[in-house]
């Protein structure tokens, strides 16, 4: 079996974030705007996201667990720093075998987070900052602890039983499916107490939801209105694409695993359960939706979200995360993946734009230079490109302080399911363990999941206890507040980013042209509406660059940098500058 990178793959056909037609919030501010439908103004493509993995972001009782009250004691500086809509990981009740992505009850509150009191005062407190929550459904699948799920295996008659994908043992072994958190790869898991096998694309953990059965649409339906009631702004409707599935569960080609999204995502009924949401739920509140998963192509992502359909509001493609290497990456690689996601929604449909999240390793690592030369550089650059190209900005907690990959050295410091199971099998098939260790240092998620570094105190000052998993080792130099009083800061640099985004709706709508396309490290472009033109220029490496950009930029005006000063088209490394032209 190869070794697939699961968060790589499903993050190739992802489309997430799609919001809903209507808008009638109290807190709804949009820009005039303009004709055509890709550039028609909503609340969520000026939306600048605020990503928080709530178990990692503050703990306020010491568990080592971060939790609600531990958010809502940090709402002031999520307001200091600009952002106008927070998307929270999952906060529901689960045993926690993949960090609450395996939900046990859709309508409560993980007790280690704490309640439902909590999320009111927490929801409360954004909007009244004018933020607003999106949060994660995850209904590809529940926990096997979810009373449907027990009900589900307790009997072949139980009328939860059509919940979940079951094959009846006496028909002999079901056709391979491949799942991307098994130990064994395997998807279908035997259960002795009915003689059956249920499906789990994910971990055994994860059950796969039936979509075919109109009663569990029903559910979760209600499910998400119970939560459009209480006020929530969005969902991010997570592993979405796999809902649908044939049910015959035909064979695939030999080796399919390789390429398993081609098989899994997008199947016959999406669209309809889709529409069909649609109409149960985003027709009826003003709710932002977003599906991981784009499809396989520009073609599955518009059926997706093009307005007409009724389906989705917001692409979140996952191709553009997928191109850095522990070896380095192509710029022109890089340039040429957004360039042409912009250019596929240029007229229709609305993308997310976004370089790090809960299932990839550090930003800085990943795409910038997280040396202490140039770490504080880079990241200020990446930050500058998320916030100005078209598309919806995600931010993920810790990047606007050029948090760093974690460095862990044993397997032992990791805690991610996911990981610890693929460990087991590298293990088992005898493979390079060392390798395996050096590939975790890059890229494993946990590298995004280590505690927020809020100062220098023990801990980072994330908890008094011990944190479920080590802080970064770098904390006393890389902190939010050593950050607060410097104000060339990674922080006060994303604020000043974060306050040029929302001042300049050409940055949310404009057209997005390159300039001086085969430069092979400078990423360049300008933004152009409504007789304004700005012009980005990053210099992607740790070498000075010279681009031609066709302006004379004495003559412009610098609308922030990252050195103290600008010299027009020679570029130093990392360097990031806007110009009005
Ligand atoms: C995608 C989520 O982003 C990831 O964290 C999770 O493990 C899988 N879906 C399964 O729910």
């Amino acid at each position: 079996m190869p070794i697939i990178q699961p968060f790589r793959r499903i993050l190739f056909a992802a489309l997430l974030f799609a919001g809903c037609e209507q808008s009638t919030k109290q807190n709804e501010t949009t820009t005039a705007g303009a004709a055509d439908s890709a550039n028609a103004a909503k609340w969520w493509k000026e939306a600048i996201i605020y990503q928080i993995y709530p178990r990692s972001f503050k703990d306020s009782d010491g568990d080592g667990v971060g939790d609600l009250k531990g958010i809502i004691s940090k709402l002031d500086y999520i307001q200091s720093l600009g952002v106008t809509a927070v998307w929270l990981n999952p906060i529901y009740s689960s045993p926690n075998d993949d960090n609450g992505y395996d939900i046990s009850d859709y309508r409560n509150i993980m007790k280690e987070f704490g309640t439902m009191e909590d999320f009111d005062v927490l929801l409360k407190g954004l909007h009244d900052r004018k933020i607003k929550l999106i949060m994660d459904l995850v209904v590809n699948h529940s926990s096997d602890e979810h009373e449907w799920f027990k009900q589900s295996r307790s009997s072949r008659t139980n009328q939860y039983r059509n919940y979940y994908h079951w094959w009846e043992a006496e028909r002999g072994k079901p056709n391979y499916r491949y799942s991307l958190f098994d130990v064994n790869h395997d998807a279908w898991k035997y259960d002795s107490l009915t003689n059956s096998y249920y499906l789990h694309y994910f971990s055994r953990k994860q059950p796969d939801l039936n979509w075919e059965n109109p009663a569990l649409r029903k559910e979760v339906y209600g499910i998400m209105q119970f939560w459009a009631n209480k006020g929530i702004d969005g969902f991010r409707l997570d592993a979405f694409g796999f809902a649908a599935k044939d049910t015959t569960f035909p064979a695939f080609p030999k080796g399919y695993e390789k390429n398993f999204m081609a098989y899994y995502s997008m199947v016959p009924g999406i669209h309809d359960y889709l529409k069909e949401m649609h109409r149960e739920v985003f027709s009826k509140y003003d709710v932002m939706s977003v599906a991981e998963g784009a499809g396989n192509s520009f073609e599955d992502a518009h059926n997706l979200v093009d307005a007409s359909r009724k389906e989705l509001h917001m692409a979140y493609a996952f191709e553009g995360v997928d191109i850095a290497r522990a070896e380095g990456y192509s710029i022109p690689h890089f340039k040429k993946v957004f360039s042409k996601w912009d250019s596929a929604f240029a007229k229709e449909g609305w993308i997310s734009v976004f370089l790090a999240n809960h299932d990839q390793a550090r930003m800085v690592s990943r795409y910038g230079n997280d040396s202490e030369a140039y770490r504080d550089l880079s990241a200020k650059m990446l930050n500058t490109f998320i916030l100005s190209m078209r598309g919806t900005p995600y931010l993920y907690n810790g990047d606007e302080l050029a948090m760093t990959n974690a460095g862990f050295t044993s397997i032992n410091d990791y805690r991610d399911m996911a990981t610890l199971n693929e460990y087991k099998n590298q293990v088992n098939q005898k493979a390079d363990i060392a390798a395996y260790l050096r590939k975790l240092q890059f890229e494993c998620r946990d590298n995004g999941r280590t505690p927020f570094q809020w100062d220098a105190s023990a801990q980072a000052g994330f908890s008094t206890g011990k944190p479920w998993i080590n802080v970064n080792r770098n904390y006393t130099r890389i902190n939010a507040a050593t950050q607060e009083k410097d104000p060339n800061s990674v922080l006060n640099y994303f604020r000043k980013m974060v306050a040029l985004r929302k001042a300049n709706p050409v940055l949310t709508y404009g057209k997005y042209s390159l300039v001086d396309p085969e430069h092979t490290t400078v990423y360049a472009y300008t933004r152009e509406w409504k007789g304004e033109k700005l012009l980005v220029l990053l210099n992607f490496s740790d070498k000075p660059a010279t681009v031609k950009t066709g302006y004379a930029l004495d003559k412009a005006r610098v609308l922030i940098q990252n050195y103290p000063t600008s010299s027009g088209e020679q570029l130093r490394p990392y360097e990031a500058v806007i110009y009005k032209l």
